[in-house]
């Protein structure tokens, strides 16, 4: 009897140690396949002939994600860094199904306002290149709160390039903005338009160029400072979308305002001012395509050269009024967008368009995304499918 019982007490035993090591090796599992930092260690840590591996900080977000998205397909391998403070881990898991081979995407939780998070990134991952985009990118909200663009902008591109410095990393492409020429009086915009931002995000940006150029001269770096005019569109596959978060709305750029409009979260869209010196009397804009943007970045890349900095325009070259932008965005969505005409709004400029010849003659690269409503219905697509933004359809 004895015998049978410590028999069967240590069968048990024995069952009970199989099932919690099933259920650890499970939670394991589980925790590696939804944990924002699962890595595969050993292929990002260690460069590899033939694979150029971009940190891409800002990845989640809209233009970040959608350039994860072309490296991957490119065959880049790709690490992302955001502090999810604006962008979407929805984006990042889209990229992850997309790619789920080990070595070709990880995602990292860190914010670059912290020196110490970003330099053991670095210092754990081998990196050929980095795109910068990570950035809050509101006019509107910098000027509500400057210094959190001051810090957000300059100060975490400065921790970006010491941590870039300190490990050997030497290409860098960085994403700045037409705001950085403020009002200039002669149109189309040229990269050698004097700079002279009139809000502090334009101002924060021209700085972080600033500190990026003096460096660059100091060392061989391979530099690109992409200045991007208005950007709209999304995949046109419809993997992803712009999904701001809706406390943001305010400070929304006009196309999320259009869309907004369309599915009734607000009533209607606002024109601000209908008199500026323009074909139409309303403001005009050079809108470029987030696919033709991206498409930049790799050819910016494709063509960085140590201790050269490339400084371009990315825009169309055309501008085009508010009035068309609705028009456009009224085909796009087939809905009958209510337009409400006010008064100008203090501080908007009447026209504001590229002159993308450098860029075309030098990376050989044009805007092929041209049809505002074509782009517009892109995007239209992916908001209505994604009524939740990443959350939810
Ligand atoms: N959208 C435009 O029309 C436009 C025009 C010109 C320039 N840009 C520039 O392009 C870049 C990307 O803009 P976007 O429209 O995709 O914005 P976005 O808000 O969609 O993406 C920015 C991403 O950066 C992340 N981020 C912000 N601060 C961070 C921090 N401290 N640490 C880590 N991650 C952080 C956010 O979480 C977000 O995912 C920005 O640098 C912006 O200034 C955008």
């Amino acid at each position: 009897m004895d015998f049978l019982d410590s028999r069967r007490k240590s069968n048990s035993t024995g069952k009970v140690i199989a099932v919690a090591f099933f259920i650890a090796v499970c939670i394991v599992m589980l925790k590696q396949v939804y944990s924002p930092n699962y890595t595969s260690p050993d292929m990002f840590s260690q460069h590899e002939l033939g694979v150029t591996h971009v940190l891409v900080t800002g990845g989640a977000g809209y233009i970040g994600s959608h350039a994860a998205l072309r490296l991957l397909k490119d065959s880049y391998r790709v690490t992302i860094v955001d502090n999810l403070s604006r962008g979407n881990l929805g984006a990042v898991k889209v990229l992850q199904e997309l790619f789920p081979e080990p070595g070709r995407l990880q995602f990292i939780y860190a914010d670059l306002g912290d020196a110490k998070a970003v330099n053991k990134i670095f210092a754990e991952n081998a990196f050929d290149a980095a795109m910068h985009f990570a950035a809050v990118a509101y006019v509107g909200e910098s000027t509500i709160e400057p210094l959190r663009y001051y810090h957000n902008i300059t100060s975490n591109t400065l921790v970006v390039l010491e941590a870039m410095a300190a490990h050997n990393v030497k290409t860098l492409i960085y994403s700045s903005t037409c705001a950085t020429y403020g009002e200039p009086i002669k149109m189309p915009i040229r990269e050698e338009t004097p700079q002279l931002p009139i809000n502090p995000y334009g101002k924060a940006k021209k700085m972080a160029e600033d500190i990026i150029i003096d460096f660059s001269n100091t060392t061989d770096m391979a530099v690109m400072i992409l200045r991007y005019f208005n950007v709209i569109g999304s995949d046109p596959e419809g993997r992803l979308g712009e999904a701001p978060r809706p406390e943001l709305r305010e400070h929304g750029r006009i196309s999320g305002a259009c869309f907004d409009a369309a599915r009734g979260i607000i009533p209607g869209l606002k024109v601000k001012g209908t008199d500026y010196k323009t074909a139409d009397g309303t403001c005009v804009r050079d809108y470029i395509d987030v696919t033709d943007l991206v498409d930049a970045h790799v050819k910016a890349l494709a063509h960085a050269k140590p201790r050269k900095v490339g400084i371009y325009n990315v825009g169309t070259g055309k501008g085009r009024s508010v009035k068309e932008f609705v028009d456009a965005c009224k085909k796009a969505t087939g809905v009958d967008i209510k337009v409400e005409y006010l008064d100008r709004r203090p501080g908007d400029y009447a026209e504001v368009f590229s002159d993308p010849s450098k860029i075309q003659q030098e990376l050989n690269w044009t805007a092929q995304y041209t049809d505002l409503q074509k782009s517009l219905q892109n995007a239209w697509k992916w908001q209505k499918s994604h009524l939740n933004g990443y959350g939810h359809s």
